[in-house]
């Protein structure tokens, strides 16, 4: 007997599990060099509020002024899964105490040279590694990070729950997990409106600046066919995760979920 294949979504099109990632890296390598720039002319800069809520929800340790942190203190050690052009991790060194590190995982070599790039003309590069990896198999050890962040980024990997585990298992116990991503929009009036900016406007803009409308067509379809924040609240339950709490942001067009590992 054949055995049953299983499939997945990529956006709208039902694929097979293992075509997915290819699929994925596709849309990425095609976006890299103008993906930031997307990402702005998109949310009309609103993405960088909703990260900023992810970066004070993490709360790193804030740089002192007047002391110098303890000689014995462990510095504050923070993972960024598919992290790909680093965002997440300049806004949360930003501020950070001096040692703070952070390492950004992306299993893109395009998304990661654009992010080494943004870091070395920071002068962050010493506080940052890129590492090159699939978020459903960390090259890390147990308990290594003291808080694991993923924006934008989950719904756009393959298998969730091997990248639930993987997140829960680095993270060292009393640590967090916070996961910002495109959500469902319950505000009737709103509903209607980010439909028609999402499915009209976004993919032509895709094509103006990136000349690829596919790619940001899969953005607007994947984002509808990712859990609803309480079904995926379940899903970081059955990875471990204790305290699992959302927070909806801008009418429901992203949430952000979090939880401990205790
Ligand atoms: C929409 S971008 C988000 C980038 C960044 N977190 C941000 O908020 O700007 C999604 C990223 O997920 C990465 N990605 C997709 N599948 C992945 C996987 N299995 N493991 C690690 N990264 C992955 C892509 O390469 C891409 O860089």
């Amino acid at each position: 007997m054949p055995r049953t294949r299983e499939h997945t979504d990529f956006g709208f099109r039902r694929v097979p599990l293992e075509h997915k990632q290819a699929l994925v890296d596709d849309v990425f390598h095609s976006v890299a060099r103008r993906y930031d720039l997307m990402n702005d002319l998109m949310s009309g800069g609103l993405h960088r509020a909703w990260k900023d809520a992810l970066v004070t929800a993490v709360n790193p340790p804030p740089a002192r002024r007047a002391q110098q942190p303890k000689a014995s203190a462990q510095p504050f050690a923070l993972l960024d899964l598919a992290g790909g052009t680093g965002d997440i991790a300049f806004r949360m060194l930003e501020g950070a105490a001096s040692g703070t590190r952070a390492t950004v995982v992306d299993i893109n070599a395009d998304m990661l040279a654009v992010g080494r790039a943004r870091a070395a003309a920071r002068g962050l590069d010493d506080a940052i590694t890129f590492v090159e990896g699939n978020a459903e198999a960390l090259p890390f050890p147990d308990r290594s990070y003291d808080a694991v962040t993923i924006a934008f980024g989950i719904r756009n990997v393959p298998r969730i729950a091997a990248a639930l585990g993987e997140a829960y298992r680095v993270l060292r116990i009393g640590g967090r997990f916070h996961c910002l991503e495109f959500s469902t929009v319950d505000v009737p009036g709103l509903a209607a409106l980010y439909d028609f900016y999402s499915f009209n406007v976004i993919p032509a803009l895709g094509r103006a600046v990136t000349e690829d409308a596919d790619a940001y067509r899969y953005l607007v379809e994947s984002i509808r066919r990712f859990p609803r924040p309480d079904a995926f609240a379940e899903m970081m339950r059955a990875a471990g995760f204790a305290r699992v709490s959302f927070q909806r942001m801008s009418g429901g067009i992203v949430a952000l979920h979090s939880g401990w590992r205790l």
